[in-house]
């Protein structure tokens, strides 16, 4: 058995250590491990892949990012390229990448990704590629898992961050916006902002109002509380508004980011309180994963390999109720996991006086 494993779109905190757990339980196995470059971004180069064996994944689960390199600019159905005019488009490469596994004997890909990666690894299963599935995005939107891994390490990174900012924005009498990762759920924000005892959380899920942010800054200078934290996450709009983004390159998700700064203007304006904004962004994927990522990466990793040996193959590996469980990877194609507002998270913020921007 031939083994290839991939990691795509933006990196996590975890990817290592599921990388790790799935090269030496094949190895186990007696298989063989490649490990594809940088996404399927390098599929066009002379050499795509990274022999995988004990050394090679040694000593890496405490450590970021990824070993294999990522693409969030990977799709092989929406290759960015340079067409003739100069102009940059794209192409579909997909073909191509069905010829290279075939060349190379591969016989299963292990895709370790967010939402992004499963609906590429949907289309491949159609191609006739055998894959499995491992869940990463620190946005934990992935459908059909309660967690997914890089998770729980980014939450811990912005929760120790807003408490640092909180210490400022008190001294200062402030304002302070920060801004979490979190493009269409707010599960960051809404962790860390509760962890953190923020006084307001937005998240995309619940449009907000300014109204309703300026009415708990009044109510908490009212009480002498002379500063307001507020966690914004980078897709969540105003009722009636548009996400804040900062363009589109060729073959990429549009790039969100600025929200932060214009809520705390908009509330300067407002209030007549000086404020200031926070972008936390990348910090929040990088550096060494947590204890339960690291764990939840080497669980993910090793079931991936079970699953093939079972020849139990186009499932994504999930836990689910505390349980690893597998589920079709086309049953989650183009879906996302949202912060369901009538969860007890939702209502806990709710009930410690949280505003959520409604
Ligand atoms: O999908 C994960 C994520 O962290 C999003 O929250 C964010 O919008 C995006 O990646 C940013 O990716 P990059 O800047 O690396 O392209």
């Amino acid at each position: 058995m031939k083994v290839a494993i991939n990691t795509g779109g933006g990196d996590a905190p975890g990817l290592n250590a599921a990388i790790r757990a799935a090269t030496l339980a094949a190895l186990k196995r007696g298989w063989e491990v490649l490990g594809i470059k940088n996404g399927y971004g390098s599929i066009y180069t002379d050499e795509p892949f990274i022999k995988l064996d004990a050394r090679a994944v040694q000593g890496i689960t405490l450590q970021g990012g990824t070993i294999l390199g990522t693409a969030n600019r990977g799709n092989p159905f929406e290759m960015p390229c340079k067409k003739d005019d100069g102009s940059w488009g794209t192409k579909d490469v997909s073909d191509h990448l069905v010829q290279t596994f075939e060349e190379h004997g591969i016989d299963a890909l292990i895709a370790i990704g967010g939402d992004g990666s499963m609906n590429i690894a949907s289309r491949l299963i159609k191609k006739g590629i055998n894959i499995v599935g491992v869940p990463k995005t620190i946005d934990n939107d992935i459908y059909g898992c309660d967690i997914t891994l890089g998770f729980d390490t980014a939450i811990d990174i912005a929760t120790e961050a807003i408490d640092r900012i909180t210490t400022t924005a008190e001294s200062h009498q402030r304002l302070m916006v920060v801004e979490v990762m979190g493009r269409y759920a707010g599960w960051i924000a809404l962790y860390a902002g509760i962890a953190s005892s923020a006084d307001v959380v937005l998240i995309p899920e619940i449009p907000f109002s300014y109204e309703s942010i300026v009415e708990k800054i009044k109510e908490r200078e009212s009480r002498g509380r002379h500063y307001t934290m507020i966690v914004v996450a980078e897709g969540a709009k105003e009722q009636d508004g548009e996400l804040v983004t900062k363009g589109k390159a060729v073959g990429q998700e549009v790039q969100l980011g600025g929200i932060a700064e214009r809520v705390a203007d908009e509330l300067s304006e407002r209030t007549g309180k000086e404020s200031r904004s926070v972008v936390l962004g990348h910090l929040q994927r990088g550096g060494s994963p947590s204890t339960y990522d690291r764990l939840i990466s080497l669980r993910f990793g090793a079931a991936a390999v079970r699953c093939i040996q079972e020849r139990d193959f186009n499932k994504l590996v999930v836990l689910q109720d505390n349980k690893l469980k597998r589920i079709p990877i086309t049953s989650i194609a183009n879906k996302m996991k949202s912060v369901s507002l009538d969860s007890d998270t939702v209502q806990t913020a709710r009930d410690i006086g949280i505003c959520l921007g409604d």
